[in-house]
């Protein structure tokens, strides 16, 4: 089973490094291609895989082809590889709000797919999701199956691409900017930062962990909250300031922007 990758940026490193320690890709079944001579370095040294700076020669070693590129070099790259795809071969866009039906305008004869993962696949944490035009088909089945093997893949319709963005790959830096100002707080009473910052997302992996299988996030947070306690307390602070509020209008502020910017 043969993988190329075109593009070793934040979201590509990531999801070489997280498919290279699965089981379903052996790293020198790997191809990774880029113009950034300083990134095909550092991933080959952390991930075992083969690098080339040749796009068109990176596409020909296999079946499936994951473009993780910036949006306003998709079409550059699409014309570049066209000519060089044989029909069988399939493209993974990961490419933000470029839909489906625009890349095979470009790219007409080739299946192509839509996977939208996060950061966190380099720890085999990924949110991941997967769109196609025919959503019954193998492929997406198989695309599922290489993206959950780097976290946690679901298949979705194409119209919620945006919105699963927004949730699943901007989410990952709200949560981290929610970490660092925890961690701040527990500086403040006293921890070391490194500390702070390993209780904190301790915490954090805890409270994921708790709502699992389906609880309901309020099940947990009346666990936790004894009448006349520290933590209504606090609660009641952050709402007081509009957490849920802000939050929420910071969700959907991304999916404006998102809406704005493509399509
Ligand atoms: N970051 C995320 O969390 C995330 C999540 C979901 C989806 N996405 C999407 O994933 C895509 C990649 O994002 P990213 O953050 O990984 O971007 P990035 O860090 O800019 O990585 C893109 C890589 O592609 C290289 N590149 C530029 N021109 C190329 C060409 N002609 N052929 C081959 N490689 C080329 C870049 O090299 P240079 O640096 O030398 O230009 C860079 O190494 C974007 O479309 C983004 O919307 C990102």
């Amino acid at each position: 089973m043969k993988v190329t990758v075109i593009g070793s940026g934040n979201l590509g490193k990531s999801i070489i490094t997280g498919l290279a320690s699965s089981d379903l890709f052996d790293p020198k079944n790997i191809t990774v291609a880029d113009k950034s001579e300083e990134n095909l370095k550092i991933i080959q040294e952390q991930a075992g895989v083969t690098v080339t700076e040749d796009n068109v020669k990176a596409v020909k070693e296999s079946k499936w082809v994951i473009l993780c590129i910036q949006p306003r070099i998709l079409n550059l790259v699409l014309n570049e590889i066209k000519d060089h795809l044989r029909e069988d071969q399939v493209l993974i866009s990961t490419v933000t709000g470029v839909t489906i039906e625009e890349i095979n305008e470009v790219v007409p004869n080739n299946k192509v797919i839509r996977a939208m993962p996060n950061t966190a696949a380099v720890k085999q944490e990924s949110m991941s999701f997967v769109c196609a035009n025919d959503n019954e088909d193998e492929d997406v089945f198989f695309v599922e199956k290489m993206f959950g093997t780097i976290g946690k893949a679901i298949i979705i319709e194409e119209r919620l691409m945006k919105a699963a963005t927004v949730l699943g790959a901007s989410g990952t830096a709200f949560f981290l900017r929610f970490l660092r100002a925890m961690t701040q707080g527990g500086v403040q009473m006293g921890f070391h930062p490194h500390e702070a910052q390993e209780i904190v997302g301790q915490v954090a992996l805890g409270a994921a962990a708790l709502i699992e299988d389906g609880t309901h996030t309020e099940v947990e947070v009346d666990n936790v909250t004894t009448p006349s306690g520290c933590t209504i307390e606090g609660l009641n602070e952050l709402e007081h300031n509009g957490l849920s509020s802000s939050v929420i209008k910071g969700v959907m502020a991304a999916y404006a922007k998102i809406s704005n910017i493509h399509d």
